[in-house]
């Protein structure tokens, strides 16, 4: 099939990739020219395991432009993988996907066949529905439906992962409009074995913000029960497989710790809250679970301060800055709550992460870069906050460490350890 991606973020080029994989003609469009250029030299311009060995071993299948013309003559179906940031209120911000459907719309207007338009980007029930398809048909004067399709098709891919996830997902979610955009996603996802869940526009968005918030709903339960086990002085992993073993519950995403981050979680789930506030719908879980996450790290410091009381003009370490591990991403990371309140407390804070530390530095100026994770041993106590494999090996050379992701190989060389819910 000959397909168009617009915007050749993280999941617009990981579907742009997978899809040439496939054998699809795949044409990218990015306002950036230097992305472009570098894609066409089969260099990719994020990294992403697997993706720059696809691109260039697809090359033949991938070319970029920035040209919305070309890319919609010369395609049968556009996806709009454009970036939904966060307003300050938790909105989501539609103006990328705004400006990608009316330069579409310009093309798609003189078009002659048939060409189905999907939304990809992550927006709110109802977006393609009630905003996109209308300003499609505005400014085409066309009819959607008739003259053009519409589809949803939300993707569910994990940083680090993303390429494996395409590849291999636990479900596909098609949202169409009108039957040919159903048969043709259909027809482009024929390749996979896993079930295909054909819904309305408003279901398929729905599912991607339904699934975001489940998943972040486990972690904070586990995190939940995983306080009350410390209390109880039980096991909260040993609690975990327990319940876990129940295929109704399933064993994923309880694993305790200083809670969720990232790009995605916190974003999807308070663009719900603000968009179930407009409905005027309550969402009492869903921002319990927000609380839940933003308090967990800062048990970490009141775990910490049964040892040292006071942590003024004490050093901390923290180990660990990404939001997990393998990946330099420091979004919604629990690091920053973390740095924030042990500064708070008046402590020193000396830090360590192996690719996060640039990005770290964009936010505090005022605590110490350690090069290796060696260095940061020289602090009154360490606290793991990311389950970086190399802090498994560390020596931790008899201090306190405070853990906060469950990496137990570090009580044999800590004098004391303990964990935020273990
Ligand atoms: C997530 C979703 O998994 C993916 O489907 C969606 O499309 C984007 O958001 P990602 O943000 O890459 O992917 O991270 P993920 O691997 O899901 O982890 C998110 C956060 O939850 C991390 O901070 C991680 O440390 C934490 N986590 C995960 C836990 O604390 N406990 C767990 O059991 C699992």
């Amino acid at each position: 099939m000959k397909i168009s991606i617009i915007g050749t973020g993280y999941v617009g080029l990981v579907n742009a990739a997978c899809f040439a994989k496939l054998g699809h003609q795949v044409i990218c469009v990015d306002v950036d020219k230097e992305k472009v250029d570098k894609i066409n030299q089969s260099i990719s311009p994020i990294y992403e395991k697997d993706l720059e060995e696809i691109i260039l071993k697809y090359k033949k299948n991938i070319y970029a432009t920035t040209s919305y013309k070309e890319a919609i003559e010369k395609s049968d179906i556009t996806f709009i993988c454009v970036g939904t940031p966060s307003k300050k209120n938790g909105d989501i911000d539609l103006s990328f996907v705004d400006q990608a459907t009316k330069e579409i719309a310009i093309y798609l207007k003189n078009k002659k066949s048939f060409h189905s338009i999907v939304v990809k980007s992550t927006v709110v029930p109802g977006t393609t529905q009630n905003h996109v398809l209308p300003l499609l048909e505005e400014i085409t004067q066309k009819k959607a439906g008739v003259d053009f399709g519409v589809g949803m098709n939300p993707e569910f891919l994990r940083e680090g992962a993303a390429v494996y996830d395409f590849l291999h997902p636990d479900r596909i979610v098609n949202g169409y409009y009108d039957d040919h955009t159903k048969k043709l996603l259909s027809i482009l996802y024929s390749d996979f074995s896993c079930p295909i869940v054909e819904t309305s526009l408003t279901a398929a968005e729905m599912i991607k913000y339904a699934s975001n918030c489940f998943l972040a709903t486990k972690i904070s339960f586990i995190n939940e029960i995983g306080n009350l086990c410390k209390r109880l002085g039980i096991d909260t992993y040993e609690v975990a497989e327990g319940i876990g073993l129940d295929d109704r519950i399933g064993r994923a995403f309880l694993d305790s710790g200083i809670g969720w981050g990232g790009s995605c979680f916190g974003k999807d789930v308070n663009a719900l809250i603000a968009f179930a506030k407009e409905i005027k719908e309550p969402c009492n879980i869903i921002q319990s679970i927000v609380q839940v996450n933003e308090q967990q790290p800062l048990r970490l410091i009141s775990v910490l301060k049964k040892h040292i009381p006071s942590l003024k003009g004490k050093t901390i370490g923290v180990l660990g800055l990404s939001f997990k591990p393998n990946t330099d991403d420091i979004r919604d990371s629990r690091s920053i709550i973390l740095v924030k309140n042990l500064l708070k407390e008046g402590a020193q804070v000396k830090v360590y992460d192996p690719k996060a530390i640039n990005n770290f530095k964009k936010l505090f100026s005022d605590i110490i870069y350690c090069d290796n994770a060696k260095d940061v041993l020289d602090a009154d106590a360490v606290i793991i906050a990311t389950a970086w494999d190399e802090f498994k090996k560390l020596d931790y050379k008899g201090k306190i460490v405070i853990d906060g992701r469950r990496l137990l190989e570090a009580k044999k060389t800590a004098k004391i350890y303990e964990g935020v819910c273990w």
